[in-house]
């Protein structure tokens, strides 16, 4: 078992949050592929995808916070196969791990022909980071996420790496950027 919340500490004043399964807002996204949406060698643009990514991601973490969210960061935004046109796609996103204000949303891509009965294959995947916000715009807490099997529980033990690298990451390049600051260079 992880040692997720099920609950978010309230804080004083503020009542808890009880937690929501993460099958409460996992979401598809399907798209069929045009001519409208390839790149110069007549794939499909790899910006097309992300963006669907992005849409299904965002729609996973409003209804998993109740709310506003807005993409924080992406990362690990992997290409397997080219996607083309007439081709099915289906984005699937969860919410894998959540924090106190922010949610990791991990999307898989999927692709099969529009008019074929073959099995979809994996074209794709996605790990993005989403903020709850308020009306003006500032971090608000989210329900913490549940997560219901042991694929499930397998993802928020992941997402907990991922998390402690992009804040050791971030951390690291902050600590050089003083150091050179301290330093004198002006770059
Ligand atoms: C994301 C945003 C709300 C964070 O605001 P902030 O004042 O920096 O707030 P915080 O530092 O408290 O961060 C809020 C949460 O987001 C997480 N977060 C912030 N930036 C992050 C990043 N680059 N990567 C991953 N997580 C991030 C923090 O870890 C924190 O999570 P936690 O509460 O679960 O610990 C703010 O930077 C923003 O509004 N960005 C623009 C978002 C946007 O417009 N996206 C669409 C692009 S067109």
């Amino acid at each position: 078992m992880t040692d997720q919340a099920t609950t978010t500490a309230a804080e004083p004043g503020t009542p808890e949050i009880p937690g929501k399964p993460t099958s409460a807002s996992r979401t598809t996204l399907s798209h069929i592929m045009t001519q409208a949406d390839t790149n110069l060698l007549g794939t499909v643009h790899g910006g097309v995808i992300m963006k669907l990514v992005d849409d299904a991601a965002g729609a996973v973490a409003g209804r998993h916070s109740g709310g506003p969210a807005v993409t924080a960061s992406m990362d690990e935004m992997a290409f397997l196969e080219p996607v083309r046109v007439g081709d099915l796609v289906h984005v699937k996103a969860q919410v894998n791990w959540t924090g106190r204000t922010s949610m990791e949303v991990g999307v898989r891509v999927l692709a099969e022909r529009w008019n074929e009965s073959t099995p979809a294959t994996q074209v794709g995947s996605a790990y993005l980071v989403f903020a709850a916000v308020d009306a003006d715009g500032k971090p608000r807490r989210v329900p913490p996420v549940l997560p219901g099997t042991e694929r499930d529980e397998r993802r928020y033990q992941e997402a907990q790496i991922r998390r402690t690298h992009r804040l050791a990451r971030r951390r690291a390049i902050m600590e050089l950027r003083e150091r050179r600051a301290a330093e004198g260079f002006d770059d």
